[in-house]
């Protein structure tokens, strides 16, 4: 399962990567708000400049013309642009229109299976089911990727499983053996899923027991 980043802050982006493993970005409008500096293709320019693998940049328009028109625009940004689309059927219009013209779509908001069914059958490169806010609302939100995971194998769909709306670290483990082919995370999340306790004191052990050897 590869790791994405789901920010658009530079720093944050810059930290991961030099961890060696980032292999993409995603954004969300939200996201890009949240940046002070920088426009939107500024930002997303610099984010494909950092990073060497997918990054999705997001369309404001609800109708299909609107969404095919912004995503041909991103698409020209840079090659490594994926153009990101909500789970409507304006949306499964605007995935279809694009993949025709070979550019890559990320099917986003993304609540139960049968959108993600859809969504492969339009040619989305990626979709994205929301762990998270599936939580929130009392269902199990990694049943939804256990169920698309489990559709796309039984029926030979290429369509890339994103678990997205990531909040701890056991949602990325839970991702992983579920089959999803990547999980994108909050930095917070991924800083905290390096971090242990026993980890901690077993360095200060270590580095005690060599003081005293000296
Ligand atoms: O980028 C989409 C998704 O990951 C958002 O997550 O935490 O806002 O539900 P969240």
């Amino acid at each position: 399962m590869q790791i994405y980043l789901d920010t658009a802050n530079l720093n944050e982006i810059r930290e991961a990567a030099s961890w060696g493993i980032l292999s993409g970005v995603t954004t969300n409008p939200s996201l890009i708000a949240k940046e002070k500096g920088g426009d939107f293709r500024g930002i997303i320019t610099e984010i494909a400049s950092l990073v060497d693998g997918p990054i999705s940049a997001e369309t404001i328009a609800l109708d299909a013309d609107g969404m095919v028109a912004e995503g041909r625009e991103y698409a020209q940004w840079h090659p490594n642009v994926i153009v990101k689309v909500p789970s409507t059927p304006a949306g499964l219009q605007a995935v279809a229109r694009l993949a025709a013209e070979g550019i890559r779509t990320n099917v986003t908001l993304c609540f139960n299976a049968t959108q993600a069914l859809f969504a492969a059958r339009a040619g989305a490169f990626i979709i994205s089911p929301f762990v998270g806010r599936v939580d929130d609302t009392g269902i199990d939100g990694m049943s939804l990727i256990r169920e698309i995971v489990q559709i796309y194998r039984l029926h030979h769909l290429k369509t890339l499983v994103l678990s997205a709306s990531i909040r701890h670290p056991r949602h990325i483990i839970e991702s992983a053996l579920a089959g999803a082919d990547i999980a994108t995370c909050p930095f917070g999340v991924i800083r905290q899923s390096m971090k242990h306790p026993l980890t901690d004191s077993g360095i200060e052990r270590f580095l005690a027991d060599w003081k005293a050897r000296q």
